[in-house]
């Protein structure tokens, strides 16, 4: 647990009461807790990143390791200061406090600041046992009722290590965007990949809090990864590779490619996973609830949340994998699965959620409060029906949307009931770049359209389909492109009067020098459901 905690400076308590007393919990300290430690070594070498932006402030997060991202930083607590400045020099503080770095969530920081000013840059950075962290940068949101001229946000997902390297963020931090939305798969549980681009010493399968642990530093000791997250606040959700692919709630999935499924204990292994992602995300403290005697017996974390960008844009964030139900009609063993949906009436289940109840109610509400400006729904894959068989029949991946129609039907409805002006579904997961029209009946091709829908490729992992991606656009006509060779993000600009896509997209994910190109644009105008190519 990270704690704030004044300091003996009577100046600088004062200071500190101003901004980060209000975020305080209440707890009893050792003597000597903060006595200090000198450390002869880097502990900031998995960088610095800032997420959960409020209009007053937002989340720092670093984690505390020793050289060789071995967790071995013994057993004491270890004070983190951490400072927030105007300017990069850190000559006029806007705010500062300390956390506690303890062993029990591996050493890492969640400093949630508070008091800064609306729609404003910040610097920040950590310094402990005399060593400082390197400077992030990071901004708060305009204010909620603010007139927004413009929002830069990038959009990405699905990030395996060893099928190629970061050079997307590398070029992504050249584009000066406002916010990262990371879509899912920041991780993955696999062993190493055959034809791996790179490798770690220790890609093994992953299964305890030590594995999930070393799977995320591995991550975050990439220097370009590390540079996108000190670039900007990264609002995040995840999918199903920080757990185990294709799992779904509290079910195991699927343990290919390697028959890797049989792990006793799912439940132990998703908390073990969930405690790790907490560990190493710009999380708020209390969006990590662990499992308690008489409560849940899983680790929950709290990732559907409504972000407002003043009155431009109102920025929401769905969970679809922490509280759906499983899959249907798919393979004995691990059940997810193409579907023939003539021949699976409980695919469109309305018994059947993706998202749980309370998050579907959720989401009606925040329905009710869109707002004039763009609603930006951000959920881990694509949002559209899409039939992946060419030709006469239908073949549905009941993994995703397609396997919870109903689901599916009662958010359209929620769109639609609420006459939210301007819905645009942003996702990942399937590796390609699909761009659409999201319907309030997918049955009926004719159906009105409701929004429109981004569904971006992926940071480095492979593509099933690659060259023969749009060989599938005639048999979904809600989509007007799809392509499934190229690695990259998405980059949205939002303005009053229209929203532009662009896809950009890399010449060679398998070189951390790769160059970036753009491979379309679209066009989205307010208040009309349409996209359209550049
Ligand atoms: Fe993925």
């Amino acid at each position: 647990m990270s704690l704030h905690l004044s300091s003996p400076d009577p100046a600088a308590r004062r200071h500190f009461l101003r901004f980060a007393l209000a975020t305080a919990s209440v707890a009893w300290l050792p003597c000597g807790a903060f006595a200090q430690r000198r450390f002869a070594f880097d502990p900031f070498t998995l960088g610095v990143a800032s997420g959960s932006p409020a209009a007053d402030g937002m989340v720092l997060w670093t984690r505390l390791i020793a050289p060789g991202l071995i967790d071995s930083l013994g057993t004491d607590p270890v004070p983190v200061r951490w400072e927030v400045a105007d300017d990069e020099g850190f000559a006029r503080l806007a705010a500062r406090g300390e956390a506690l770095a303890t062993p029990d969530l591996a050493f890492s920081v969640h400093a949630e600041v508070q008091g800064l000013a609306p729609d404003r840059w910040y610097f920040y950075r950590f310094i402990a046992g005399g060593v400082a962290s390197p400077v992030g940068r990071t901004r708060t949101l305009p204010a909620p009722d603010a007139a927004v001229s413009r929002l830069r946000l990038a959009y990405a997902s699905c990030q395996r290590w060893e099928h190629g390297y970061y050079g997307a963020y590398r070029h992504m931090r050249e584009e000066g965007v406002d916010l990262v939305m990371f879509l899912g798969d920041y991780i993955y549980e696999y062993p190493n990949a055959t034809a791996a681009v790179r490798n770690f010493p220790t890609l093994g399968l992953v299964t305890t809090l030590a594995d999930y642990r070393d799977r995320h530093a591995m991550h975050r000791s990439d220097p370009l990864l590390q540079a996108m997250h000190a670039a900007c606040p990264w609002i995040l959700t995840w999918d199903d590779h920080e757990v185990q692919n294709d799992y779904a709630g509290v079910w195991p999935g699927d343990g290919r490619p390697l028959g890797l499924n049989n792990v006793a204990n799912f439940q132990a292994r998703r908390n073990a996973a969930y405690q790790a992602y907490y560990e190493h995300m710009p999380l708020r403290v209390t969006d990590f609830v662990r499992a308690a005697a008489g409560g849940s017996p899983v680790h929950e974390i709290k990732l559907a949340r409504r972000y407002r960008y003043g009155r431009l844009a109102n920025l929401v964030l769905l969970d679809s994998r922490q509280w759906r139900d499983a899959q249907v009609c798919g393979h004995p063993d691990h059940r997810s699965g193409m579907v023939d949906p003539a021949a699976c009436a409980s695919l469109d289940d309305p018994a059947r959620t993706l998202l749980g109840p309370a998050q579907e109610q959720w989401f009606d509400g925040a329905m009710a409060q869109a707002g004039s400006g763009w609603t930006v729904i951000g959920q881990q894959t694509l949002f559209g029906r899409r039939d992946n068989q060419r030709g006469s029949g239908e073949r549905v991946w009941n993994d995703g949307w397609d396997g919870y129609g109903a689901a599916r039907r009662r958010l359209t409805d929620s769109l639609q009931r609420h006459r939210v002006r301007s819905p645009v579904f942003l996702g990942g997961d399937v590796h390609e770049n699909w761009v659409g029209h999201v319907k309030a009946d997918y049955a009926r091709p004719d159906s009105t359209s409701v929004g429109v829908e981004f569904c971006g490729t992926s940071i480095t992992s492979r593509s099933a389909h690659g060259a023969t991606t749009a060989a599938r656009l005639p048999e979904n006509p809600h989509f007007i492109f799809a392509e499934g060779t190229r690695r990259g993000y998405g980059l949205c600009e939002f303005t009053p009067q229209g929203l532009s896509t662009t896809l950009r997209v890399l010449d060679d994910a398998t070189r951390p020098d790769a160059r970036i190109e753009t491979l379309a644009r679209f066009a989205v105008a307010p208040g009309r459901p349409v996209v359209e190519k550049a």
